[in-house]
């Protein structure tokens, strides 16, 4: 497994990688590795000939008040999961290589980064899809891997290749969950056993939510009170939103049909989480 630090190395490396002989794929992640962010490997494996693993916390994409400094890093684990899981390569930038002080330009989807987690964290997706240009660039995958736990994530990465004609195919791999349906996430290294224990109900609702439309419910805000029936917002808890939306164009819907994803986020004393559950709407 090689580890490159540099662009300089990495465009060296790439030039040398003949694209007609192995497709390469990208994982890109900002480390603290887990199963979620393996699934996301595996598949790349299973896809491409050439794996890349990036590791960066981008401080782009943290509001000010977020949690960059105490992001979890955890470098020796991360790399040892890279082996584990047959990786070609690891590319792990320092802040100043990406962002050197001269550093001016950002890359905005304009509408799809405005809704939902756009609403709580205005600056977020820019900083997303700006590092994820410039990963798109270095490495210049045939594929790159992303989750859908970040399911808006996704949309506004699709629509950056597609607007920007990047040469990448975008997949987006299932949500790797607990044993009771608790979604992964490096951020739940810093929740504690009782407000995890309170945000399970996020997953419990978007589910009921679910079985709701197979149950025959095509109205949205029906399904949306039922799931908020279900979280029981309180002392405690604030829904930041629940909503049944298109799963392309993630605009919210009145009547359900096609394929829905129904989105969530709440807030735990002062911890995020959101989740979500794509929704096939029988006809
Ligand atoms: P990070 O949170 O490290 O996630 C990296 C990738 O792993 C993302 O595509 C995310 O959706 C996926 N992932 C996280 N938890 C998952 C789970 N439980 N199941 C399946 N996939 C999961 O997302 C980012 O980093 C950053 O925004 C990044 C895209 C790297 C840009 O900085």
């Amino acid at each position: 497994m090689r580890i490159i630090q540099t662009t300089q190395s990495l465009r060296t490396w790439r030039r040398r990688h003949d694209p007609l002989r192995t497709s390469i794929g990208l994982v890109p992640t900002m480390g603290a590795l887990h199963a979620g962010h393996r699934s996301l490997i595996q598949r790349a494996r299973r896809t491409c000939g050439t794996v890349v693993v990036s590791i960066f916390v981008n401080p782009l994409q943290f509001g000010p008040a977020e949690d960059y400094r105490r992001y979890p890093r955890d470098l020796s684990q991360d790399l040892a999961c890279c082996r584990e899981e047959n990786v070609d390569l690891v590319f792990i930038p320092k802040l100043e290589t990406l962002y050197p002080q001269d550093f001016q330009t950002t890359v905005a989807v304009r509408t799809l980064s405005r809704r939902w987690e756009g609403e709580y964290r205005p600056t977020h997706f820019e900083g997303v899809t700006t590092v994820v240009t410039k990963l798109l660039n270095l490495v210049r995958p045939a594929h790159a891997f992303f989750g859908q736990k970040d399911y808006q994530q996704c949309c506004v990465i699709r629509q950056l290749v597609q607007d920007l004609d990047l040469d990448t195919r975008v997949t987006l791999c299932p949500t790797i969950r607990d044993a009771d349906g608790f979604a992964l996430s490096s951020r739940n290294h810093y929740v504690t056993k009782s407000q995890r224990q309170r945000a399970l109900a996020l997953y419990q609702a978007l589910s009921a939510g679910k079985a709701a439309i197979a149950g025959g419910m095509r109205r949205a805000d029906l399904v949306e009170k039922n799931m908020a029936k279900v979280l029981n917002a309180g002392p405690g808890l604030t829904i930041d939103y629940l909503a049944c939306c298109d799963a392309r164009t993630l605009e919210p819907l009145s009547r359900l049909r096609g394929t829905v994803v129904l989105l969530g986020a709440i807030r735990i004393g002062g911890v995020r989480f959101i989740d979500n559950l794509i929704v096939r709407v029988p006809q």
